[in-house]
Formats: C-alpha cells, structure tokens, sequence
C-alpha cells in the first residue's frame, strides 16, 4: 500500500504563524533530546488530514496532508513531547484494509521494542477508528500507550477539531499513566477504550460514546484524567496474532431487518467466508430464514457469531435461540464490526466454536 502523495496544509493564516514559530527544535522527523517523552505519530489519513477544495465550502478529500504537516499545525506539540511522524497510508478510513492493517500493527510492535519510543499516536479516519483500534488492542504486543485520533472535521475548516484533538492524543500518548491500558481512542476531549468505543453520530464532534461501560477518562488542554482499567483481555495479555500473520481469515458481516432472506448468508458462504457475523435484531436474533441460513453455513464449518444492530447491551447464550443446538457463538457486549475483529483473530488459532465461545468470553 502505497500512501497517496500528501500535499503540505494550507492553513489558515493564524494557525501557520504558529506553527511556522515553532523552535527549531520541534522540526518534524528528528529526535528530540529526551527532556520530555519521545511520541511517535503513525499517519493513516482520514478527515483530520483532510482538505476542502475551498475553506468554508461543503465536501473535503479524506488523507490530503502529510503527517509532517499535521504536527506542524497544533502549537506547543513540543511542551509535551519530542515528536516524530511516520506516514503509513494517506486515505479515508472507510477504505481501511487487512494490508493497511497489519503494516500498522508490524510498526506499533516495532516501537513497541524501542527504547526511545515512550507513546504511539495513530492518526486515523473516524468511520472505522474503533475496528481499528480494536485490532490493534488484539495484536499489539507491549504496555505503552498506543492512542488513535482523528477529527470530525477537515484541517482546513474554520474551528477544526483535529488539532487539538492531536494534541491531547499526543499528551494520553506521552502519560505514564496511560501505560498498561490497552489501546485508546481520544477525541473531543475524551479518552475511549478501544473495546468499548463507538462512533454514534455521523457528523456530531461529540460522536465518539462508550455505552456500555463509560469513558477510560477525559483530558483537557493536554492533561489526562484516567478512570477505571478495562476488564477484558488486551495488549500483553493478548493470546493473539505473536507473530502476525500474512492474511487475515475472511469474515463478512450480515445485517438482519424485517423479512430478510437467507441469501446473503449464502452468499457469504459461496464466497469463501470462514466466519459470518450477524448484525442482528434485539438480542442478535433474526428471520427464520437467516438462522436456517447460518445454521447451514456453522453444518459445513463456519464460524458464526451472533452480535446486535443495537448498539449496546449484550447477546448472551441461549435465550431466544439455542445456541447449543445451533452451533453458535454469542458476541456479548461487541458491536458487529468489533465482533468481526475478534473472530478473525480467534480463526488465526482454531474453528472451535467452544474455544472461539472462551475468547468471546474473555476479549
Ligand atoms: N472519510 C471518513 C474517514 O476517513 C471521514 C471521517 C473522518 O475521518 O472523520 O473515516
């Protein structure tokens, strides 16, 4: 994956007198001596990175700057941390890839072993930041923090978010008491776990939620405030993807809705999926006519998770569907998206369903 050229931003005057003021020192691509954490930014593109063909008009082009330019526009970067930037793709996160991924994840465990490096921040798309960062909370080996941002609006629009969004991604990134976390999410002032957030708007700034179990903490001009530690399994204590795979299994992901037929399971199948996800209704149910489908694809040995349209709220075992009989596995509390996340993991090491049932249980 080769990134798209990135051209430099275009900022709108205020914001380039103080990103041009910048000491010397704070030049983008060197280290820095160490008076300070040493913060790697890993790019990827998205809207934080994004340009309008004119200030002011509707409608941007996802990934238009280079990462060098990003951290040239947030004034003070240096306060809080000797920055370095590493463009890994330049595209909007709806195009995210498996490639895109585990190119991402090589680089995060790399920087994870060096001894200069104290933070990794991932700026990102906002439309799969969180399957994203969930990924990376399966695979990355290693206890320091690794902090996804991105922005809800473009870097040239008036009042752009992601600045200061990469700012305080920058500061999560560069706290010791981010270590040990998992993987994060910070935007709009909030600090995400990245098993729990989810984006729950399609243009609000307040977009990202944690709906089940709440934010990991919050951070206000650069200084973070954490909450209680994730429960689930991540990060060193993953089983998973040491080392990492060249492929990743495919899992598709299935929508009910009333009257649904069957023939996008079968579809599924026919296209070689190895693990099928139901974005139910309710409790992860579905037409008659889907669970006769998926109950057909588990008979020839795919894997079949059961998640919820909902939202929020969990699928547990057995209540309106037998899953025992059926073969299933019940997504608890994972949205659809992160459910394919897991299962594809869980596929790298067995097509058990009851082993696949205990990482579901656990992740
Ligand atoms: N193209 C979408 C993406 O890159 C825009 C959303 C955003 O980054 O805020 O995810």
């Amino acid at each position: 994956m080769t990134a798209a050229p990135a051209r430099s931003l275009a900022l709108p005057s205020a914001f380039l007198a103080a990103a041009l003021s910048f000491p010397a020192a704070a030049q983008v691509g060197q280290k820095l001596a160490t008076d300070r954490p040493n913060v790697t930014i890993l790019a990827t593109g998205g809207t934080i990175a994004g340009a309008q063909p004119k200030p002011g008009e509707v409608g941007y082009k996802a990934g238009s700057f280079s990462v060098e330019s990003l951290i040239r526009a947030v004034p003070g970067m240096e306060k809080i941390a000797a920055v370095t930037g590493e463009q890994i793709a330049n595209i909007g996160s709806q195009d995210m890839n498996d490639a895109v991924w585990l190119k991402l994840a090589r680089r995060a465990n790399e920087l994870q072993k060096d001894p200069n490096v104290n933070g990794i921040v991932v700026t990102h798309g906002t439309d799969t930041m969180e399957e994203t960062a969930y990924f990376l909370d399966l695979v990355v080996k290693g206890d320091k923090p690794v902090v996804l941002v991105g922005s809800m609006r473009p870097a040239t629009a008036i009042s752009a978010d992601g600045p200061m969004n990469l700012y305080n991604a920058t500061s999560v990134a560069a706290s010791l008491a981010a270590w040990g976390r998992g993987v994060l999410v910070v935007m709009n002032d909030d600090i995400h776990y990245a098993r729990e957030v989810t984006k729950s708007n399609t243009t609000s700034l307040q977009t990202f939620v944690s709906p089940d179990r709440g934010r990991a903490g919050a951070v206000l001009f650069g200084k973070p405030t954490f909450y209680a530690k994730p429960i689930e399994r991540h990060t060193s204590g993953s089983t998973f993807a040491v080392p990492l795979p060249d492929k990743l299994p495919a899992v598709l992901v299935v929508y009910s809705h009333a009257n649904a037929g069957r023939e996008l399971v079968d579809a599924a199948v026919a296209a070689g999926a190895q693990g099928i996800v139901l974005a139910g209704v309710g409790d992860g149910n579905a037409t008659a006519a889907i669970i006769d489908g998926l109950a057909a694809a588990a008979r020839k040995g795919v894997v079949v998770v059961r998640s919820s349209r909902v939202g929020s709220g969990t699928v547990a075992r057995n209540v309106e569907l037998d899953d025992d009989k059926l073969g299933f596995v019940a997504g608890r509390d994972l949205e659809p998206g992160k459910a394919r996340v897991l299962l594809q993991q869980a596929l790298t090491k067995t097509r058990d369903v009851v082993q696949i049932q205990k990482y579901f249980d656990e992740y």
